[in-house]
């Protein structure tokens, strides 16, 4: 069953009728531009065909109720008790999966809620975004919902206004302490090209990745080792690039460049000095990237996509053996260019790959995943699709 259906079936189920219509949005890969979000800088995220669906029907009353394929049971709350479910000590008082939805619900809220069309809603959840996978399942879910919530309550919003409420519900309805990359990749999306933010401005400019004229095909390797960004090593990332920032005097390691690291370098210690490399390095790459694509085509980014691996793996330390494992083979086996992509701890790695080698890419990590004792990687290909919209 298509996850469009089953959402549809759930609602039937919660609500004994129809919907009143189905939005969806997609999950996204990141092409480059790893943890330059929250330090205000550039990525180079795309919307994956992966999407995930909300079921809507308005209620006579002003209850909110969620339900999901991914829990047993539907969670309830009246509009005006939103906000005492996520208290600022990180206790959540409904679960962790519900609280995307109805954080979004409580983010639009908060923008006026006096707005006359907003009122109880009845939603149902369905996804073909794998979880966990560092492809934004947690940004298609609030899309999705920000979508069918901007329709049913006639708010108007447009893409970014809903993007930020999307990123809101994350931090502090969920506690996990993101940028808007994702939010921004799944609500901007445009078949065949990739979306350039400047995370600061929250400007963006279509790139078409031109992947399908030039012959290559970009493979995601989703290595099955589930991340999570409420906890450790992102939230301990973050603190370190704030406190390069600070040391260096700047708003934001967007404001420092590769020619300031040596000054970097004598001010902080060792550890911390690496986190900033990475972060303004990948910042040019990010630049480099999109001048490359628009000049010699993506032929030309497989280099930058690699050294972004390496500065994950060597500076950044997000990387994981199964991901470095993923990257190597493919490169060994010809692919042009390879990285993790996402928050890092597990998830996903991606690499731009010829059209005629991508079984033998394919062949050649799933080698060396079962060489090295690790679960069978799940390994697909993506283009870059559209963002959201009403399906029914
Ligand atoms: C996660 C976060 C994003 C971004 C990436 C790393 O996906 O949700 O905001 O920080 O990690 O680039």
């Amino acid at each position: 069953m298509t996850a469009l259906s089953a959402a549809r079936d759930l609602l039937g189920e919660l609500t004994g009728t129809a919907p009143d219509g189905i939005w969806s949005a997609p999950g996204r890969v990141n092409l480059i531009g790893e943890h330059t979000d929250y330090n205000e800088g550039f990525v180079l995220p795309f919307a994956i065909p992966h999407r995930t669906y909300a079921a809507a029907r308005r209620r006579d009353d002003d209850r909110i109720r969620v339900a999901s394929t991914f829990a047993d049971e539907a969670v309830e709350v009246a509009l005006d008790d939103l906000s005492s479910l996520f208290p600022s000590d990180g206790d959540l008082r409904v679960p962790e999966w519900s609280a995307y939805a109805l954080g979004v619900a409580w983010a639009l809220r908060e923008l006026d809620a006096s707005a006359p069309g907003i009122r109880g809603v009845d939603l149902a959840i369905a996804s073909d975004v794998p979880v966990g996978a560092g492809l934004s399942s947690s940004a298609a879910i609030e899309g999705a919902v920000a979508s069918a919530l901007n329709d049913l309550w006639n708010l108007d919003l447009g893409p970014v206004t809903l993007a930020r409420a999307g990123r809101r519900a994350e931090n502090e309805a969920v506690g996990a302490p993101t940028g808007i990359m994702d939010q921004m990749a799944s609500m901007l999306g445009v078949a065949d090209a990739a979306t350039f933010l400047d995370c600061r401005s929250l400007e963006t400019q279509s790139v078409p990745t031109g992947f399908s004229d030039a012959g290559l095909e970009l493979l995601v390797i989703d290595t099955r080792v589930k991340h999570a960004h409420s906890t450790g090593g992102y939230r301990d990332r973050r603190d370190a690039c704030e406190r390069g920032a600070a040391r260096l005097g700047a708003p934001a390691l967007r404001d420092v460049s590769v020619e300031d690291l040596p000054r970097a370098a004598a001010l902080m210690d060792e550890t911390t000095f690496r986190r900033v490399r990475h972060i303004v390095t990948e910042n040019q790459r990010v630049l480099d990237t999109v001048a490359a694509l628009r000049t010699d085509g993506p032929q030309a980014i497989g280099d930058l996509l690699t050294a972004s691996h390496a500065s994950m793996r060597d500076d950044f330390e997000i990387s994981v053996a199964e991901l470095d494992t993923a990257v190597d083979a493919a490169l060994r086996a010809g692919a042009i260019g390879a990285r993790m992509t996402g928050g890092g701890f597990g998830g996903a790695a991606i690499a731009l790959v010829a059209h005629a080698d991508v079984a033998t890419v394919t062949d050649a990590v799933e080698g060396a995943f079962s060489d090295a004792g690790f679960a069978a990687p799940h390994i697909f290909t993506v283009a870059p699709s559209a963002g959201p919209r009403r399906d029914a």
